[in-house]
């Protein structure tokens, strides 16, 4: 493995989620703990909870943070079952929470997680074991949840013609190839590259339930907050920043937070040019209103 993956923002992570030495801070999507190394070395005695669905992320960050055993809990789950995973580690509240949604550099690359149209591996993009893989979903989806999928998740055009192939394949789409083939049946050139991209986005967003995952995990993330405490979000798709943009103004709406940047804070150019997959990263952060 080259590197498990290229935190994005992370100057600017450290600075919104304003960490104090006596707070106890969530990383929700910990990843190859890439910002979380950041936020302990930044710190001297903050703690922190570290989540990832992905046990190999878990196993990866465990090892990666050893010297900071003392300050950090690593967790395997769901973010969307927060109150579930804080109850049983016995925290009533956090500091600051951080969600660097998606995936990471490592699942999207493994050939064997089958997430990438550049390598063949069996079609599975499933960002933890729990979760059915895509050629099983596959079988058992129907033409119009398919054209959903892809207009929905993906943009993709031509997605009525793309999802009535893709039906009619569904039960010889065993590996990444195989999709891959049914996309270059339909885009040629410089269009192949990017619908590709945008037909295997989709298609993992589907898999592993994303957008649902996010809401939840979001709403649960404010009945945990500390007053004052900061929620910091990281999206690359505008479906997903749709849904942190209007949460944070449903949350705001109802005096729970207070929104701190009404633009997106974006990577700048030295970012994009040093990581690429920077290029889509979108920040929101909000700060929990003191209640009355
Ligand atoms: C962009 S990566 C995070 C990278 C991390 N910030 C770092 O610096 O290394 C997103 C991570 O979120 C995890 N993830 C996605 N959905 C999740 C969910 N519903 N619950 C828990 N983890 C999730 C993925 O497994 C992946 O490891």
């Amino acid at each position: 493995m080259e590197k498990f993956h290229e935190p994005v923002l992370v100057e600017e992570v450290i600075y919104w989620m304003n960490l104090k030495d006596e707070g106890i801070y969530c990383d929700c999507t910990v990843g190859g703990g890439g910002h979380l190394f950041m936020m302990l070395q930044r710190t001297k005695n903050a703690r922190f909870i570290g989540i990832d669905w992905d046990p190999e992320a878990i196993s990866f960050t465990q090892k990666r943070l050893s010297n900071f055993r003392n300050r950090v809990i690593l967790c395997e789950g769901n973010y969307a079952d927060l109150d579930v995973i804080m109850k049983e580690l016995n925290i009533k509240s956090v500091n600051g929470l951080l969600f660097d949604l998606g995936a990471s550099l490592y699942q999207l690359t493994t050939p064997q997680r089958g997430f990438s149209f550049n390598h063949s591996g069996r079609l599975l993009m499933q960002m933890a074991p729990q979760v059915i893989p895509l050629y099983k979903r596959l079988r058992n989806a129907d033409k119009r949840t398919l054209y959903n999928v892809l207009k929905n998740y993906g943009n993709v055009p031509n997605a009525e013609r793309l999802s009535r192939l893709i039906f009619e394949h569904r039960y010889n789409l065993h590996t990444t190839m195989d999709l891959r083939q049914i996309v270059e049946e339909n885009f040629k050139g410089r269009l192949l590259k990017k619908n590709l991209h945008r037909v295997f986005q989709a298609f993992r967003i589907w898999t592993n339930e994303e957008f649902k995952n996010i809401e939840q995990g979001l709403k649960k993330a404010i009945t945990l907050m500390e007053p004052e405490g900061r929620l910091v979000v990281i999206s690359y798709h505008s479906g997903e920043d749709r849904i942190v943009k209007n949460l944070f103004k449903e949350f705001e709406k109802k005096d729970l937070l207070k929104r701190l940047n009404k633009k997106v804070i974006k990577p700048n150019i030295d970012e994009v040019r040093r990581n690429p997959s920077a290029r889509s990263a979108r920040m929101r952060v909000g700060e929990r209103c003191v209640s009355l």
